[in-house]
């Protein structure tokens, strides 16, 4: 293990969050505005960026392949888009870290945008990357025509044959995924015909928006999102809105520590990203929306979030797509409320970053909580958090959910392998402490 993976958050016990912050731009809108920015004609001005080690893979496997991008400075960037079919030859692999969404969503996007090009481009990630499961993009791309090659345990790392040309289908996805759905509609921007895609519960839908924006017809319509190939992307300016998933972290915080009263500006608030919102609003919290307003195609408002007794709830199922993220920080508010939470149908949560179940569950465990693993989910019994040393198994979330956790627990809790945080929230630890924990 690397001194890296070994960063340690101490968090001191105790605490109230009050206040006004902005958190870091959204992470899945950062990772598109770099691919449409690439491919489009014209130049892309960026605003809001999320300059974290995710969306940085993005951007440099871009340039890797002869995109112009500039240096993000406070969220602003420049892309010189390349047209749908000038990306060149990268001279390596390309390493996208711990980034699902990079690996799938490019995917689909490079096995079009090489589908007349004779070279084939490698994509590689971290230790919990070369865990994850990546049939779910490379089966329906084959449909499509495309050669992506997974190792026999069907993860990374990825490598996509050039000189496939694609054919649009009909794809109806086994799991409700905006990756997955996001990969086959950027493929079939190079397909011959129509490419559809049929979720079985409602996803973040940025991709569509996004392509929207850049001028491409998509057509929606009740969970059946179709588009035409061999159209062009008209640049277009970004400007990105903070992300809720970050925002998430001092939602749950305000909401259990007592006397606490936060207001998390220009948060994005599209309506399939808000189920983190609902389901804390069903257990009680208190959350107002203000200022609320569109900023380039996407939903924005200010949240004022004050503390609130919160009792446990069986967390509606439609809700989870919605919240899927968010769920770490979820379980703790869960553990601070009155009685028994439960969760079910969210067994997408075992492959993320790392297996979100089961950590929390573990981790929760350590601080004294009744909190059993499902399948599908998890019952947690709320309780008094005790202190402890809980381990996050490199996962960003875990990290930001557990250090939440201290504002109620009884002694310090110190969390183990937060290197990760840098993926999606660097400047979390300020940001904490500006805000009323104390993090070292
Ligand atoms: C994302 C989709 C979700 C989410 C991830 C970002 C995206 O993944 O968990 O953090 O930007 O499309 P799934 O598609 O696997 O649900």
């Amino acid at each position: 293990m690397s001194n890296e993976n070994k960063q340690q958050f101490h968090v001191k016990a105790g605490g109230v969050l009050s206040g006004s912050i902005r958190v870091p731009g959204d992470k899945s809108i950062s990772h598109r505005s770099i691919m449409f920015g690439a491919l489009a004609e014209g130049v892309t001005n960026v605003s809001g960026f999320l300059n974290g080690e995710d969306n940085l893979a993005t951007l440099n496997v871009f340039r890797s392949m002869g995109v112009d991008i500039t240096d993000p400075v406070d969220g602003k960037l420049k892309i010189t888009g390349v047209g749908m079919h000038g990306l060149k030859e990268p001279a390596s692999s390309l390493d996208v870290g711990n980034s699902g969404t990079s690996i799938r969503l490019l995917s689909g996007l490079l096995s079009g945008a090489i589908s007349k090009q004779a070279f084939n481009v490698v994509l590689t990630g971290d230790s919990s990357l070369s865990q994850r499961p990546m049939k779910r993009v490379t089966d329906p791309l084959k449909d499509m025509g495309a050669l992506v090659e997974t190792n026999d345990k069907g993860t990374p790392p990825l490598k996509i044959h050039g000189g496939k040309s694609l054919t649009g289908i009909e794809y109806k996805m086994p799991m409700a995924s905006a990756q997955v759905k996001s990969c086959l509609l950027l493929a079939g921007l190079y397909a011959q015909g129509k490419t559809c895609v049929t979720e079985p519960a409602p996803t973040r839908d940025h991709t569509e928006r996004m392509l929207k924006g850049f001028g491409y017809k998509v057509e929606s319509n009740n969970g059946h999102i179709c588009l035409e190939g061999g159209g062009k992307l008209t640049a277009t300016d970004i400007d990105i809105p903070a992300d809720i998933s970050s925002a998430t972290f001092y939602m749950v915080g305000a909401t259990i520590a007592e006397g606490s009263d936060i207001t998390l500006e220009h948060v994005g608030i599209n309506p399939t990203r808000i189920g983190v919102i609902n389901i804390l609003r069903l257990m009680g919290a208190s959350i107002e929306l203000q200022n609320e307003r569109d900023v380039g195609g996407e939903p924005v408002a200010d949240i004022r979030v004050k503390s609130a007794k919160l009792k446990g709830i069986k967390i509606p199922e439609d809700q989870v797509p919605l919240a899927i993220d968010e769920f770490p920080a979820i379980f703790v508010a869960a553990s601070c409320a009155e009685g028994e939470t439960i969760l079910t149908g969210a067994e997408e949560l075992r492959v993320k970053e790392s297996d979100r179940i089961q950590v929390m569950a573990d981790g929760l465990q350590l601080l004294g909580i009744k909190a059993n693993a499902t399948p599908d989910g998890i019952k947690i019994q709320g309780g008094q958090l005790h202190g402890g040393q809980v381990d996050s198994h490199g996962d960003h979330r875990t990290a930001m959910s557990f250090a939440m956790a201290a504002l109620v627990a009884d002694s310090d809790i110190i969390i183990d392998d937060c290197a990760n945080v840098a993926t999606s929230f660097p400047s979390f630890l300020t940001l904490a402490n500006q805000s009323g924990l104390t993090i070292s």
